[in-house]
Order: structure tokens, then sequence, then C-alpha cells
């Protein structure tokens, strides 16, 4: 490019400048409104036709093999307690159909438990339920809850989900479907149910 040319575009990028200055100060909405009431069938809401979905899928946590899924990062002291007080794994769990780890794969379960209690085994559970599966795919469920997992059931609230599962809330149901004492590595069925539009 000569600086001939050169000289002739200047004009014409202070021009797109001072576009660019006008459009950035023109928003949808003034500085003051913090909060907007704002119409739900506008935002393709329908808050009349709320549904309930079942969920059920199977949690693999996998501490040991070539494959882990979940990594102690923490390794409290000894004497704090006989419950593994203070210890935190993070994961991502894949999330199956079966129990069958080579099952058809619905999602990931990627979070953090840590045991926070000292009168039993039992987990602070802080998970993103990632969906893979069909119409689900994309979307996800938080799931936030104690987790006593020598129970037969455990029941944690789900508190949020995005995607096609906004506005989502309700409850999931753990149960233990295999644990192996020596590798730690655990199977757990999951039954969530959650209200979403
Ligand atoms: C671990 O992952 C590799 C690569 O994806 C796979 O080939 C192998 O079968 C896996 N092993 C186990 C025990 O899951
Ligand atoms: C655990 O025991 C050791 C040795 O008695 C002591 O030094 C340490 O402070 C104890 N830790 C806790 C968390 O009490
Ligand atoms: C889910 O969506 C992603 C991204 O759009 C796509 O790559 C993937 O193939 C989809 N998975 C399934 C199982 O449909």
């Amino acid at each position: 490019m000569t600086s001939a040319s050169m000289a002739a575009l200047a004009p014409l990028s202070s021009l797109v400048l001072v576009l660019l200055v006008l459009l950035s100060s023109a928003g949808p909405a003034p500085a003051s409104a913090f909060a907007t009431a704002l119409d739900p069938s506008l935002m393709g809401v329908h808050l009349g036709k709320e549904k309930l979905s079942h969920f059920r899928f199977y949690w693999h946590d996998v501490l040991s093999g070539p494959n882990l899924t979940s990594v102690r990062v923490t390794t409290p002291p000894s004497n704090a307690s006989a419950t593994g007080f203070g210890l935190v794994n993070v994961i991502d769990n894949p999330l199956t159909l079966l129990p069958d780890p080579a099952s058809e794969l619905v999602g990931r379960a990627q979070g953090l438990y840590l045991s926070a209690s000292q009168e039993e085994v039992a987990l602070l559970m802080i998970m993103n339920f990632a969906f893979v599966s069909g119409k689900y795919n994309g979307s996800g469920i938080t799931v936030m809850g104690r987790n006593p997992v020598f129970h037969k059931v455990r029941e944690m609230p789900v508190i949020a989900g995005c995607g096609v599962l906004r506005f989502a809330r309700g409850y999931a149901q753990a149960s233990t479907h295999t644990f192996d004492l020596k590798t730690g590595n655990a199977v757990v069925e999951y039954n969530v149910y959650v209200l979403h539009y």
C-alpha cells in the first residue's frame, strides 16, 4: 500500500472510530436500570407449563486405574477424624444409562465433593450434571447437598438448571450400586426429579 492511499484511508478510519463510540454508548437500557421487570413470554419462557422430569443414570467415581475421573486434592491429618474429615476430591465423572461404564454416556458430573462431617462419613457434593443426551445435550443441572455415603438412599437438592432446564429445582436420590473398598471406586445410581419449564 502506498503512503498516498494510506492517507486517503485516514478520514475513513476516524469516521469508523466515531461510529464505534456512538454505538457503544447506545445500550438497551439506561445505566440506572440495575433490575428490570421482564415479560416471561418475550424470553421464550412459558411459566404456566411447569414439567416434572425424572432422570435416571449411573455415576462412576474412578479413583484408581489408568483413567482417573476423581482426584484427591487434599490429604487431611489422620488424627483429624475417623471420617476423612477435610478430604476434597475434584471429579469429572461419567454418567451412563446403565451400571456398565461402557453403556451409553448421558452426561458428566463435574465439580467436587468434600468430607464435611466428623460424626459419620458425610460428603458435601457440589456438582454440575452436564448432559449430552438427546434434547438435553448442552443443558444441565446443579446439585448441592449432603451425602452420607453409607446410607441406603441419600437425598440432595437440585438447586438450578440451564439450557432447556432453566429455572430447574428438585432433588436427587443417590444409592450405591457398587463400592470397592480396596480401590475406592464406586458406581452410584442417581434418580433425579426436576421441575422445569
Ligand atoms: C482408558 O482410556 C483409554 C483411552 O481412552 C482406553 O483405551 C482404555 O480402554 C481405558 N481403560 C479403562 C480401564 O477404562
Ligand atoms: C495430630 O497429631 C500430631 C502429633 O500428636 C500433632 O502434632 C498434630 O497437631 C495433630 N493434628 C491435629 C489436626 O490435631
Ligand atoms: C452434543 O452437542 C455437541 C455440540 O453441539 C455435539 O458436538 C455433540 O455431537 C452432541 N452430542 C450428542 C450425543 O448428540
